[in-house]
């Protein structure tokens, strides 16, 4: 059988250098045709030597010196499309990701998703190319891929999904103590280990908030049978409630290569002797608690903007971009990132047709005003 063929859009990040793991441990399963970065070009030119993809993209606006001939350079939303690509990794964070994804839906792929900005702006067009095009998206997030696997062959008898959260590293503060939050703290995940956006998005829980609209677009349920339960061990990845009151869970340890090499090797399943297997004998404190929306009020204001749709959604995820590099930048504190976004949410006149157009306006707009709100702060 010949390996599948993998365009990797952000193999320079987390779930990047992950599914590269992955590939380098199969490789005759798995072949990369295609690497894409943003502007890690050393990293990516030691990728292309190991791995010797057709093509490269990055956004460095650089040339990469010691690049092979026979490597030829792919703008993004090409790479998306790439015909010889068997699928199509969508590992770009942020909503730098929505342009591929809707490439490689138009081009009817197969996208093994981790970017959730892409789905949670533009849910209602990513299924409706998906549909058309016949295309097909393969959640690649841990809580998703759980749920995607629980639901094999019994997807209509559902009553609710309980997508679970670890909380993150501030699961247990007062608010006085959130409020003088560092940068450097926040990155301390307590149970994952990503990239610098997401791992923000999980100390606010706004990730969370994120992943209850992405549940919503991929399974098509309904925001109110999407519940979120605290499990600080990150061994229970998400659950789902049947009609019968019968529940089903996916475990494994918390390693994003799991959901990663799932998506690669579905339908089916591939023996992994990397993977950390869990010890069930040492298994006895599975958690579970609620959720303290008082001290981590993103993950209302993340669904509630998922509810209202239109170009909310759009606002919602541009603020947030904005104002975790304003974070991290040591310019706002913690709890402001919250604020900024609430506030460029309440600012926005939707639009009533969210098209890509309107979206992408939506996003600009976002942007500046997220700044104008910081700005009128500090
Ligand atoms: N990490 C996880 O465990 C995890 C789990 C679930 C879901 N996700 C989702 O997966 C996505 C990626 O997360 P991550 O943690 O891997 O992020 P990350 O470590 O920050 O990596 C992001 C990747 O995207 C590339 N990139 C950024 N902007 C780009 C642009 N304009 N054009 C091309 N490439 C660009 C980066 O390139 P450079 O580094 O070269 O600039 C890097 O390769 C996010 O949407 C996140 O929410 C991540």
């Amino acid at each position: 059988m010949d390996p599948l063929n993998i365009a990797l859009l952000g193999s320079t990040g987390s779930i990047g250098r992950q599914t590269l793991d992955i590939v380098r441990t199969m490789p005759h399963y798995f072949k990369v045709v295609a690497l894409a970065a943003g502007v890690n070009t050393k990293l990516l030119t030691d990728q292309i030597a190991e791995f010797k993809p057709d093509y490269y993209y990055h956004d460095a606006k650089v040339s990469l010196p010691d690049k092979p001939a026979d490597c030829s350079y792919l703008p993004l939303e090409e790479m998306a499309a790439l015909p010889q690509a068997d699928r199509i990794v969508l590992a770009v964070s942020g909503m730098a990701g929505l342009k591929p994804l809707l490439a490689s839906l138009r081009a009817g792929k197969i996208v093994c998703l981790a970017n959730k900005e892409s789905i949670v702006t533009a849910g209602a067009i990513v299924n409706h190319l998906a549909e058309v095009n016949n295309a097909r998206i393969l959640p690649v997030d841990s809580e998703h891929s759980a749920i995607w696997q629980c639901l094999h062959a019994e997807s209509e008898q559902v009553s609710r999904i309980i997508l679970t959260a670890s909380g993150g590293p501030f699961r247990q503060c007062s608010a006085t103590e959130l409020a003088a939050v560092t940068p450097q703290q926040a990155l301390a995940h307590p149970s994952w280990s990503m990239g610098p956006k997401v791992t923000i998005d999980s100390a606010t829980m706004l990730n969370k908030g994120l992943e209850v609209i992405e549940a919503h677009w991929l399974f098509g349920m309904p925001f109110e049978n999407i519940k979120v339960i605290v499990h600080p061990q990150s061994i229970v990845h998400s659950i789902v409630e049947f009609l019968d009151g019968s529940f089903k869970a996916q475990l494994s340890v918390p390693d994003m290569r799991f959901p990663i090499q799932y998506a690669l090797s579905f339908p089916g399943r591939l023996p992994n002797r990397e993977l950390p297997q869990l010890d069930w004998e040492e298994l006895n404190n599975l958690h579970f608690e609620k959720v303290r929306h008082d001290l981590f009020p993103a993950l209302r204001l993340a669904v509630n903007a998922g509810i209202k749709g239109k170009t909310y959604p759009a606002v919602l995820c541009a603020a947030d971009e904005v104002a975790i590099s304003l974070f991290l930048a040591g310019k706002i504190g913690f709890t402001d990132i919250v604020g900024l976004i609430e506030g460029a949410l309440a600012n926005h006149s939707p639009s009533s047709e969210p098209d890509e157009a309107a979206i992408m306006t939506a996003e600009a707009w976002a942007r500046e005003e997220t700044l104008s709100l910081a700005g009128k702060k500090g």
